[in-house]
């Protein structure tokens, strides 16, 4: 049998995408439906869930929820959904982040944007991961978790809600790690660079800084998603972080060499 045709069990696994309906979020919901895994799309916006939903043209497979992760009630009405949709979760991954303005820097940020910022990244990954880890223990069933952090949750954005969130997030993926590992489940970070997808306003001279010379889609996320949600291609990959960023965080004060034609 290879590998690489076979690497989710669409009888037994089941996914829940937060963020699914747009942007990375939305791609990675979309091809684990490709791979014939029922998948719950998460989100707070009804008409994006609709539309990607119709894009993915196998509504048995790709299923609705629409809420606000920022509230911890609607949380739990999505683990509801979850379990009436799927059953038991397998797959989890945190991608929804409410927008970020550029000009939200330290001195401007207001506390209702920060405490956002954090319940939808942190609050709600946090819950969301512990209930379905507690179910899948009970149950004694593996799983595999991956969390959308970002290149800065190690260097500033200016945006220091952002950038704070998804430091706490990339820890939150190795305590995780560590504590569900027994458990066979096993949790990651996929790190996006640049990606015009609709969470980054994407300036197309950045594509100078980054070495495979152009900005990340959506689109470019999915192959590393998959693979490490896998447990048949990734069973002994957890508390690791994936950078898929065109080689941008190699960017420094050096400009790579001119090369003779
Ligand atoms: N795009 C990039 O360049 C980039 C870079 C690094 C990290 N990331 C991370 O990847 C993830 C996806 O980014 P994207 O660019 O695809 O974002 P996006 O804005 O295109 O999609 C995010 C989705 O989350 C949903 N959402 C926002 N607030 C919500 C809430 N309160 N409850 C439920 N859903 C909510 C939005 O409706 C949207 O559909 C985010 O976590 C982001 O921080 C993106």
């Amino acid at each position: 049998m290879s590998l690489f045709s076979t690497p989710f069990d669409p009888a037994r696994d089941r996914a829940l995408v937060t963020g699914a309906g747009n942007g990375i979020g939305r791609a990675i919901a979309l091809g684990l439906v490709g791979e014939g895994v029922r998948t719950l799309f998460a989100d707070v916006s009804a008409e994006r869930v609709k539309t990607a939903i119709d894009a993915s043209g196998t509504p048995d497979l790709a299923r609705p929820c629409v809420g606000d992760l920022a509230r911890l009630d609607a949380c739990d009405e999505l683990l509801a959904t979850a379990s009436a949709e799927l059953g038991e979760v397998s797959h989890f991954v945190h991608s929804a982040s409410p927008p970020r303005r550029e000009a939200d820097h330290a001195l401007a940020v207001d506390r209702r944007t920060w405490q956002e910022m954090h319940a939808v990244n942190l609050d709600a990954g946090f819950h969301l991961a512990r209930e379905i880890a507690k179910r899948l223990i009970a149950a004694k069933r593996s799983g595999s978790f991956l969390f959308l952090t970002s290149l800065h949750a190690g260097t500033p954005r200016n945006l220091p809600h952002y950038s704070t969130a998804k430091a706490g997030m990339a820890m939150l993926v190795k305590e995780l790690a560590k504590t569900f590992g027994r458990h066979d489940i096993r949790v990651n970070a996929l790190v996006p660079g640049a990606i015009a997808a609709g969470g980054f306003v994407a300036d197309a001279s950045l594509a100078r800084h980054i070495p495979l010379g152009r900005l990340g889609e959506a689109n470019d996320l999915v192959p590393m998603a998959l693979t490490v949600l896998s447990n048949r291609l990734s069973g002994y990959v957890t508390g690791a972080a994936f950078v898929v960023d065109g080689g941008l965080s190699l960017t420094n004060w050096f400009e790579a060499p001119v090369l003779d034609a």
